[in-house]
């Protein structure tokens, strides 16, 4: 087979590459390990950023986004009975939209069926190969059966446990990594949400977030130990916890009910670098990780394909290759600037192990700072809503 751009993992950063490829004529194949259905399983979070939704829109996929999001204008940060309220659109003129990321991988699963999309499922043993010449190729296995694709460039959108950040050879790459020594506790229930904004909260017990999906999808978070078993953990075991942590009007005011799914989520920081190797280039969770604190998973695999996409469509219409030779430098400028707002929401809202009452106290003067000064909510309100691509 022969096509222009082969994306290896169809997440949500591989879909929404291959989607915009197609509305520009651009051709590409999707090759993603498991079944669609498996994809749209997993339970992801739900913030998205200006430039994702004007993405989605360009992409011709945001009508139910459109319809079902919900615009939130700000968010609110507790600790202890303090809360106080971040006003997105006061500060930037700008709102993030609550959409489930699973949504919007569906929606992007439509898109791409409704225009024949050549999107593979259950693909094994993907081998990318001759990536740093002019011509390409990968090679697969559809049940046992081998297969070959050449192809001009390939985009590797397979996630952290994907094969293409493996392709470049570790002789190229630089992997910056933080591991916190905390999790998530999540659980998603069908009950109403306890604030129609979210609630960030801290507390002496650790960290919560109290946010949701829809009017009756309520989507909630305590800050657990690493090591910790969620079916350790009983559903009025974690309302009781998130009660503790979260202000008292809110702990009185939140309507519990049964989980239907609850898991635990390590926090992690990773990025590698260079996020292209000749004629491959790493999107989204191949390149890096975020921890959830700040929602920019999702948002950041969002302005690496923009990248990308406007790198190939340059190279494709006019022949000049400027954007694609310019796409890690591009993507990492940016990556890095949400891994740092990352890494600094978490280091404010969540009680460490070795924490000394100096750190403590550091981080309430932080909150107290942000809760008194317009200059310090304008900056963590920027980064919230999205930084510029
Ligand atoms: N071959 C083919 N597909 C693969 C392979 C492989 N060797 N390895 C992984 N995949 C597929 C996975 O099954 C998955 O569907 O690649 C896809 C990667 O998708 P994601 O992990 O969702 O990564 P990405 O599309 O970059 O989306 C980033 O996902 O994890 C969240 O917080 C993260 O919100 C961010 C978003
Ligand atoms: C979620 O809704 O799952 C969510 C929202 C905001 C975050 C993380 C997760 O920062």
């Amino acid at each position: 087979m022969k096509t222009q751009v082969v994306i290896v993992g169809g997440g949500p950063s591989g879909l929404l590459l291959s989607q915009l490829l197609h509305m520009r004529g651009i051709d590409s194949v999707v090759l993603e390990r498991r079944t669609k259905d498996y994809v749209l399983g997993r339970i992801r979070a739900g913030v998205l950023e200006r430039g994702l939704t004007d993405l989605l829109r360009e992409a011709g996929v945001a009508d139910r986004m459109d319809r079902e999001g919900f615009p939130h204008h700000g968010t609110l940060i507790s600790y202890g009975d303090e809360m106080f309220r971040i006003n997105f659109s006061e500060h930037t003129g700008h709102m993030v939209t609550v959409y489930g990321q699973t949504e919007v991988t569906r929606d992007l699963y439509e898109a791409r069926e409704r225009s024949c999309g050549a999107l593979l499922f259950n693909v094994d043993h993907v081998v990318i190969q001759d990536a740093d010449s002019d011509a390409p190729h990968v090679t697969y296995e559809i049940a046992g059966v081998s297969h070959r694709i050449d192809c001009d460039f390939i985009a590797g959108c397979d996630g952290f446990h994907g094969v293409s950040r493996a392709t470049i050879p570790y002789r190229v790459r630089s992997e910056y990594e933080k591991v916190y020594p905390f999790g998530w506790l999540g659980v998603l229930s069908e009950t109403p949400p306890v604030n129609d904004e979210l609630i960030y909260a801290t507390s002496p017990a650790g960290f919560a977030l109290c946010s949701m999906r829809n009017s009756n999808l309520s989507r909630y978070y305590i800050q657990c130990s690493v090591d910790e078993d969620a079916a350790n953990w009983s559903d009025d075991a974690f309302w009781a916890e998130l009660k503790r942590r979260i202000p008292a009007a809110q702990a009185d005011a939140l309507v519990t009910g049964p989980s239907i799914e609850k898991s635990i989520a390590p926090l992690r920081s990773f990025v590698t670098e260079p996020m292209q190797w000749g004629r491959l280039f790493l999107c989204g969770d191949a390149a890096h990780i975020v921890p959830p604190t700040g929602a920019k998973g999702l948002n950041t695999a969002a302005s690496d394909v923009h990248y990308l996409y406007h790198g190939l469509r340059q190279f494709y219409e006019t022949g000049i290759s400027d954007g694609i030779d310019a796409y890690s430098h591009k993507a990492l400028a940016r990556v890095w600037k949400a891994e740092r707002f990352s890494w600094w929401f978490s280091s404010l809202l969540h009680r460490y192990p070795d924490q000394t009452a100096f750190d403590i106290k550091m981080q309430i003067a932080e909150l107290e700072f942000l809760r008194s000064s317009p200059a310090a909510q304008k900056a963590m309100a920027e980064n919230y809503v999205g930084l510029p691509y």
